[in-house]
Order: structure tokens, then C-alpha cells, then sequence
């Protein structure tokens, strides 16, 4: 992995990449850092790199004759696969951003100074900007050391342990479990029993309950998008502080549908505040209803949909849409009411459906097969028998199976889609249903258990 860092202070990487791992992934060939000092592309006897703020205001700004020169100089010498900025405005860098940069080997990375860095340079020269976290450094050195250190952490022999960086925080998704060390008992604390049993299997449950657990306690953000499985639901069902309520009657085992492993076959559902039509059939967006986000996260939970997504363009909806579902999966949330935990876990907010896509990519490694309901829909559409066939097909991709809001889903969201499902009727054409009422019939008709009772 090689990175080239445009820096104004080349002097302030010294001791960081002088020591422990990044000093010794530089020895044994892995990592290979090159600092270039933007200053010794400007001109002029002072080598100015700054100037007073086009507008006024205070601070300087770095100009762009420089910082451009050296960019040029190093893409042409160096051929570096991104170009990145430091920079408080840009992507956020996680241990995801970490994975995707290790894979690219050759990085340039750009630290800002002063009050940033001249716009059109961030426009015309770089590839995206990175932050490191909602708050404002001096300069981007030490965000630029943050990322080499995480990123040589994942190279392959960097730590001397292959699986250690995989075993880690974030890793797939949780915080990691509690560590401890000898002695066994520590000025009275003592280490938990398990972890002295000798026995792996219980030393790894008990280590996935304490991460799942610690991570819905202290991230409840990244908790919400946990893809869970029915031994994960079981684990943190166990370690709930207040005794399970079960449902009358027997508790029921699991089912698990073939090539799939999970209660279900991969469906998503969203629920689509915009683009939708209004009673005069015009574009608008929708206000998100607390009812909604209840009924369909219980439904959803009862179907074993993966996720439900609760999808608007308007960012103070989205913002009550999360706080409603904070309410029930944080603090004493999950204590008070265990089962509505379970289900408000699995609902997302997104902003759009580019948003909802990016994340299923992201949690099955393919792209879903989105789908269209409306009551409106004519003979083009698939009817449930060949709907529930397709969707058990083996290969087949996850769906995300779309809810219109308002008077439907507008045609330019149907367009998009690959498939339309077939409305619901009753006895006659009148078929105005609640989306919550159409969601609970079409998901009962592709996901219940008895294959045979379902009509074209
Ligand atoms: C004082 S900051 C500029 C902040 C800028 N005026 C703003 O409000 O967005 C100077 C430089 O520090 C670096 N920097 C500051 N905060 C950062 C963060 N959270 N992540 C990455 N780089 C950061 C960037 O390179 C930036 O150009």
C-alpha cells in the first residue's frame, strides 16, 4: 500500500509513522509513505501558499497554484487511484471507507491548513473529500495519520496475526467484546467465568452476546443495521434484563428456508413518502405517520423482512422518523417493551431509494431486485403464485419490495422498477386499501408458509 501525502508540515509524520505498526509495515515492505511539501511547488521569493478569503471573513485560504502543481506532479510520477482531501465537510471515514481504501494501493492524500483549501481544487482536482469525524482540526495531518493507521492495520501481515484486524470493532458491523487479561482477579474484579471454561463454543457465544449487546447499548445507530440472525436474536433475547414475553400458546420453532439459511427469503420493504401521487394525481411527499412505522415494523418482524425503510426526501421527517425509532431501541426502550425492540430494530430511515439501495448492497453484497405494488397496476403485473415461485428461486437476488404512500408510487419510481406486482382485490373493483393493510396482505401472500394455498 502506498500512500503520497501533500502536506504544508511533512515534519509532523515523523514520530507516528516512526513507531509501532505503520514503522513496522514500512520495514517489511508494506506500507510505503512519500510526504511532499506543497511548498516547494509555489514560486516567488516568500513561497506563498495562502491568501486573504475572496468575500472577506477571517483566516487564509490555500491558494491553488501550488497545491495544483503538486498534485499534477505526483498523479504524473506516482499514479495514485484516489485522490482524496482531508476535509471536515467530506465522506465520514470508518472502518468500511478503511476496507475500500486498502484495496485501491495506491492513495494520494491531501492535508488542508488555514481555513481550507481554495474550492476549485476540491472541484477540479480531487476525487472526494474524507473527514474524520464532526469537529474542526487545524489541519489535516492528523486525520491523514488516522487513515494510513487504519487502513495498514487491515494490509495482510501488518499485526503479525492474520485474523486480528478482522476480529475487531467494526469489523462486521458491532463493537468488539470486553477483553480481558491475566491476573484472574484484579484488586477484587474478576474475569467472567466462561472466558477460563477452555470450552470455544461458549467463549464465542459468549462473546457475540456481549458484542451485540454492548453495541445496541452504546450504538444504537449502528445496532439499527445490524443484520441479525435467529442465533443473534436468541443470544440478545437471553441477555434482555426483563423476562421475555411469549406469545399464548407454544412457542414456535424457527422455520428456515432452503439456500437461504434465515427465517425468510431476503425481502426488504420500503415505504415511499416521495415521489407519490396525491388525489389529483400530482407529485408530492407525503408526511411519515408513527402508525405506519409501528404497523410495518411488526409486520416485517413477523415475516422476517430484513429491513423496512422508512424513505423521505425531507430531512425533518426523517428526523422524527429516527427519533420515534430511537425511542423504542435505546435507553430503557428494549427493556420496557423487549418486542417492540425487536421489530423497530429492523427499520431504517433513508433519504431516497439510491440511500436504501446503497445499504442492501452493502449488508448481501448484491444489488436487489427492486419491486413495484400499486392498486392500480394492469395486466403486466405478476401474479402471487409466480411472484412467491420467482422469489424462491435459487440465486435469486434479494427484493426491496416498494410501498406507495399518498395515492400511490408516481410512475417515475415504477419505472425504475423491474417488476410490478399484481393489485389486491376483494369482491369487486373497489380495492383502497391502507398501505399497511396492502403491505400485510402481499406479504402474507409471498412469504406464508403454506405454498399451496395461493391462487394465480
Ligand atoms: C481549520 S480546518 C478548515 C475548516 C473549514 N473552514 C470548515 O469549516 O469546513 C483546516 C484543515 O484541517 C483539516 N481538517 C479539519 N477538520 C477535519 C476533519 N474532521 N477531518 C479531516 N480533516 C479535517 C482539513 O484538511 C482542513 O482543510
Amino acid at each position: 500500500m502506498r500512500f503520497d501525502v501533500l502536506t504544508l508540515f511533512p515534519g509532523m509524520f515523523a514520530s507516528p509513522l516512526g513507531a509501532s505498526i505503520p514503522a513496522r509495515a514500512m520495514r517489511n515492505g508494506l506500507l510505503e509513505v512519500e510526504l511532499h511539501d506543497i511548498r516547494a511547488y509555489a514560486s516567488g521569493r516568500h513561497q506563498s501558499v495562502d491568501d486573504t478569503p475572496y468575500g472577506g471573513g477571517g483566516g487564509m485560504v490555500m491558494t491553488p497554484g501550488p497545491l495544483v502543481a503538486a498534485i499534477e506532479a505526483v498523479k504524473a510520477a506516482r499514479a495514485p487511484r484516489r485522490v482524496i482531501a482531508l476535509g471536515p465537510q467530506g465522506r465520514r471515514f470508518d472502518q468500511r471507507v478503511a476496507v475500500e481504501l486498502g484495496g485501491l494501493e495506491r492513495v494520494m492524500l491531501i492535508c488542508g491548513r488555514y481555513e481550507g483549501i481554495d474550492e476549485r481544487v476540491l472541484e477540479g482536482w480531487v476525487d472526494e473529500e474524507l473527514s474524520i469525524g464532526d469537529y474542526v482540526l487545524s489541519g489535516g495531518e492528523p486525520a491523514a495519520m488516522v487513515v494510513i493507521d487504519a487502513v495498514t492495520r487491515l494490509l495482510p501481515g501488518a499485526l503479525g496475526n492474520e485474523l486480528g484486524a478482522w476480529e475487531e470493532s467494526y469489523s462486521d458491523g458491532c463493537l468488539e467484546h470486553p477483553l480481558y487479561t491475566r491476573p484472574r482477579v484484579f484488586r477484587g474484579r474478576e474475569v467472567p467465568e466462561v472466558l477460563l471454561s477452555g470450552d470455544h463454543a461458549q467463549v464465542a457465544r459468549w462473546r457475540r452476546a456481549a458484542a451485540l449487546s454492548r453495541t445496541r447499548a452504546r450504538r444504537p445507530d449502528l445496532f439499527a443495521t445490524l443484520p441479525l440472525d435467529e442465533d443473534d436474536e436468541r443470544l440478545l433475547a437471553e441477555t434482555e434484563s426483563e423476562p421475555r414475553v411469549e406469545a399464548e400458546g407454544e412457542p414456535r420453532e424457527p422455520r428456515t428456508f432452503p439456500g437461504t439459511g434465515r427465517g425468510s427469503p431476503n425481502v426488504y420493504v420500503a415505504l415511499v413518502h416521495y415521489p407519490v401521487y396525491n388525489k389529483r394525481r400530482d407529485k408530492v411527499a407525503t408526511a411519515l405517520t408513527n402508525l405506519d412505522i409501528h404497523d410495518l415494523a411488526r409486520l416485517g418482524r413477523t415475516f422476517g423482512v430484513r429491513r423496512t425503510y422508512m424513505v423521505s426526501p425531507i430531512a425533518a421527517q426523517r428526523g422524527l422518523a429516527q427519533r420515534i425509532v430511537s425511542h423504542w431501541i435505546e435507553g430503557e426502550g428494549p427493556a420496557r417493551n423487549p418486542r417492540r425492540c425487536e421489530a423497530m430494530r429492523r427499520v431504517g430511515v433513508a433519504a431516497d431509494l439510491e440511500e436504501v439501495r446503497g445499504e442492501i448492497e452493502r449488508l448481501e453484497g448484491r444489488t436487489p431486485k427492486v419491486v413495484a405494488t400499486g392498486a392500480g397496476f394492469g395486466a403486466d403485473a405478476l401474479g402471487y403464485a409466480a411472484a412467491r415461485a420467482q422469489l424462491r428461486r435459487e440465486g435469486e437476488p434479494p427484493w426491496l419490495l416498494l410501498f406507495g404512500t399518498g395515492w400511490g408510487l408516481h410512475e417515475e419510481i415504477v419505472a425504475q422498477c423491474e417488476l410490478k406486482l399484481a393489485p389486491i382485490f376483494g369482491v369487486d373493483s373497489y380495492n383502497h386499501l391502507a398501505v399497511r393493510t396492502a403491505t400485510g396482505i402481499i406479504l402474507d401472500r409471498l412469504l406464508a408458509e403454506d405454498d399451496g394455498k395461493y391462487g394465480a
